[in-house]
């Protein structure tokens, strides 16, 4: 059903007519659950229930999109984050007993229902004790995330020192992200190197044209109207984001809503401060034709390259692998650093994939100047202790 409202009924969110039509309906279809596609006060979602009858669950976009989260996440992280904001948002809208909301919840939160009810104290009704036990696993699933977290901060360390750049996959949801992983990692022989599939399943290693190697990370899907709770959830795991050298920012080009999707991502990406990253826009799904758009407007925004591809075909695979080894040696800076003698690898590196102009040898190490792409001069300012990346985790 669809309803242009020039007001928000501050009781019910839709107005008294389209409400009686809906509560109507719901018997007839034999309708046992109402999803709104937008965000339900918890008063809206209390007045809708009294409405509807006990048997109706009623969800509004978050509580879907959550939904899906859940049966989606992939890591541990992942399932914790949405397991956590599902809590979060259902906090305030608990109006029924602890069964319910167990029910109610995806995946993860289902399973914290086996713990059941806690002791109601003396003059304690069950809302209140559903509430402490809520919050009560909120705080157990705040530590664990914590914990979790200082584990991947590790990994991703461990991950830079093996000196591989990263390239990170966004894009609005269901543009082809994890078709593109597995069709660019599954080209490569390399795919046999399990090291970081089994640390984190989201990370691949790829080769490029040139030769060299790179890690590829998909991460979670952007959404339009997502909420601010939820993209505080997903922070940490857009950390990766962040960090990367690059990103291939996937649009379903065959979407008839695919410059709002691109529009949307764009403004993720600036809201976590990832809009600095260096980006190639990859338009997928050309077997399902072209967008309309010109190419200029792509420029406009900042894309150094645009690639179009059909992840499901395999088309265009190898001009985007051309592309990744363009980005990621385009943006060079000067550096003028000491490279200590114990730490020779990196000299090697930058030989590499640098040019060096003059190179010093003195007691204490070599004194490099040399012209190196952006990813590697962040990687040794921080090996060599010049930047402190542990102070980003902190709050
Ligand atoms: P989220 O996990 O929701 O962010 O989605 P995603 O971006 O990872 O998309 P995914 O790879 O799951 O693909 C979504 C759907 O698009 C799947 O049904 C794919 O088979 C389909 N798809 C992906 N690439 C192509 C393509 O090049 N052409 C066509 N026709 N379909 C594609």
């Amino acid at each position: 059903m669809v309803q242009r409202v020039g007001r928000i009924d501050p009781a019910t969110f839709i107005g008294p007519g389209k409400l009686s039509e809906l509560a109507e309906a719901i018997p007839e279809q034999q309708v046992n659950m109402v999803i709104f596609d937008d965000e339900l006060s918890p008063r809206h979602q209390r007045e809708l229930e009294k409405v509807f009858g006990e048997n109706i669950q009623v969800l509004d976009r978050s509580a879907l999109i959550l939904d899906i989260f859940a049966q989606h996440a992939q890591t541990r992280e992942g399932a914790l984050q949405v397991e956590l904001a599902q809590y979060e948002y259902r906090l305030p809208r608990l109006t029924r007993q602890w069964t319910h909301l167990a029910r109610q919840a995806g995946g993860g939160a289902a399973r914290g229902g086996a713990g059941g009810v806690g002791l109601r104290g003396p003059g304690e009704t069950q809302l209140e004790v559903d509430r402490r036990e809520i919050r009560r696993r909120v705080a157990r699933l705040k530590q664990e995330l914590e914990s979790v977290r200082a584990h991947r901060q590790r990994h991703r360390a461990q991950r830079q020192r093996a000196g591989l750049p990263t390239v990170a996959l966004v894009g609005y949801t269901n543009a082809g992200k994890s078709t593109l992983l597995n069709a660019l990692s599954g080209a490569d022989v390399y795919v046999a190197d399990q090291l970081f599939a089994t640390l984190d399943p989201t990370v691949r290693r790829i080769r490029l044209p040139s030769g060299r190697a790179a890690l590829l990370s998909d991460t979670v899907g952007f959404i339009q109207k997502l909420p601010v709770t939820l993209v505080a959830a997903f922070r940490a795991t857009l950390e990766e984001v962040v960090e990367a050298d690059l990103l291939l920012h996937v649009v379903d080009a065959s979407h008839p809503r695919a410059w709002d999707q691109i529009d949307i991502v764009e403004d993720t990406l600036a809201e976590i401060d990832a809009d600095r990253v260096p980006k190639i826009l990859v338009l997928n799904k050309i077997d399902r034709g072209e967008p309309p758009q010109p190419e200029e407007d792509f420029r406009a925004l900042g894309y150094q390259e645009i690639v179009r591809i059909s992840a499901l075909h395999g088309t265009g695979l190898d001009d985007l692998l051309a592309a990744i080894d363009r980005a990621r040696f385009a943006l060079m800076i000067d550096i003028d650093l000491l490279i200590p003698y114990n730490q020779g690898e990196l000299l090697a590196e930058i030989h590499e994939v640098g040019t060096v102009e003059r190179e010093a040898h003195q007691a204490e190490g070599v004194q490099v100047k040399a012209a190196v792409p952006v990813w590697l001069a962040g990687r040794l300012e921080q090996l060599l202790g010049l930047r402190d990346d542990e102070e980003q985790e902190t709050e």
